[in-house]
């Protein structure tokens, strides 16, 4: 790979796209050439990127000649559809959406976990994973490495912005109707969210668990490399803007303790402690928005479950969750 590759951000005007340039800018990522893609809507718009004025592109098949990587991050249709003519045309294509993230010879990778999977992409295409699945990840892989994961009881406080700009702005303008008295209006959500929490994202399966529950199963178990974990999962939307926080019980092959559980995380990169109780530490979700590093605390011993640990972890779900994500395997492209 060019060590100043040339790159191209797929869906550039959505949540995750501008959070992707943020991250490019402030890593001093070393492109040569950076090229902003997006629908027929946005083709002309100027978005400035490190002190120069760029214009966004319309997305057509032809518009990764010469590009080296391709963030996408415009939904799975737009996945399905385009990655495959990228990676034909010799792009690196690293993906958000969950289109190609269980697919044999596409790597999924959390970079602090299994980078070295990143380097192993034979069809052109690397998954970047479900974010609540990253989050709860950064908390338990410290873990892992000490006692061995066995298996994950988790519910999720999704974000908004799990939704892209469509979910942000329902809860703005949600909020603003009832503040003013207005009829509530529900376009992005199928009820309201401002003041609400939502126990479903994604679809229905016939498991009874949500397409986004299974994602945490499914996507685990092929980062960790842990082909037997057991995950049962509640996903839950609420109404904050960008954050996720996750509730987890862990349980693990070898017996645990909350001290020797906090000494997992010293060294470890992306992800701190903020887990002083008698204190009143505890990290929420903002401690964590526009940050890189996801925050764990609430840890103890589990009451009801053998070799079980209960904590709390927070992260930015544009961040962490999706564009930083990204960014950092694009990173280990170049390395
Ligand atoms: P656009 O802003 O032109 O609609 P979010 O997840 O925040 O809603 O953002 C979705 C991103 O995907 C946006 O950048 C959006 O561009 C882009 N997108 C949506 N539909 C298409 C399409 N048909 N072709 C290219 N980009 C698309």
């Amino acid at each position: 790979m060019n060590a100043q590759p040339k790159v191209a951000i797929v869906g550039a005007t959505g949540a995750v796209g501008v959070e992707i340039q943020k991250c490019l800018e402030s890593r001093k990522f070393p492109l040569s050439e950076l090229k902003l893609l997006a629908s027929a809507r946005s083709a002309g718009k100027k978005v400035e990127y490190a002190g120069t004025v760029l214009e966004v592109e319309e997305l057509r098949p032809e518009s990764f000649q010469g590009i080296d990587i391709a963030l996408f991050s415009a939904g799975g249709d737009i996945s399905r559809e385009y990655a495959p003519i990228a990676a034909d045309a010799g792009c690196v294509v690293v993906d958000n959406s969950s289109a190609f993230r269980q697919e044999e010879n596409v790597p999924l990778v959390v970079p602090e976990i299994n980078a070295d999977a990143a380097l192993r992409h034979p069809r052109n295409i690397i998954a970047n994973p479900n974010c609540t699945t990253i989050i709860t990840l950064m908390a338990l892989y410290p873990l892992h490495l000490k006692f061995g994961l066995r298996m994950i009881v988790a519910s999720s406080y999704q974000a908004v912005s799990g939704s892209g700009q469509h979910g942000i702005a329902e809860l703005e303008d949600q909020v603003r109707a009832i503040v003013q008295g207005e009829p509530v209006v529900c376009r992005t959500y199928p009820r309201q969210i401002a003041f609400n929490v939502l126990p479903q994202i994604d679809r229905f399966t016939d498991t009874g668990y949500t397409k986004e529950e299974l994602k945490m199963l499914n996507e685990a178990r092929k980062i960790m490399s842990l082909p037997d974990l057991q995950v049962s999962c509640t996903c839950v939307r609420v109404p904050v803007f960008r954050s996720h926080s996750v509730s987890c019980v862990a349980q693990f092959d070898k017996p645990v303790d909350a001290d020797s559980a906090r000494a997992c995380y010293a060294g470890m990169p992306g992800v701190a402690l903020m887990d002083d109780p008698a204190q009143g530490v505890w990290p929420t979700p903002l401690d964590s928005t526009n940050g890189d590093t996801c925050y764990v605390g609430r840890i103890r011993k589990d009451l009801a479950i053998p070799n079980a640990l209960s904590l709390w972890v927070v992260g930015d779900q544009v961040r962490k969750g999706a564009a930083l994500n990204a960014v950092q395997i694009a990173e280990l492209l170049i390395r």
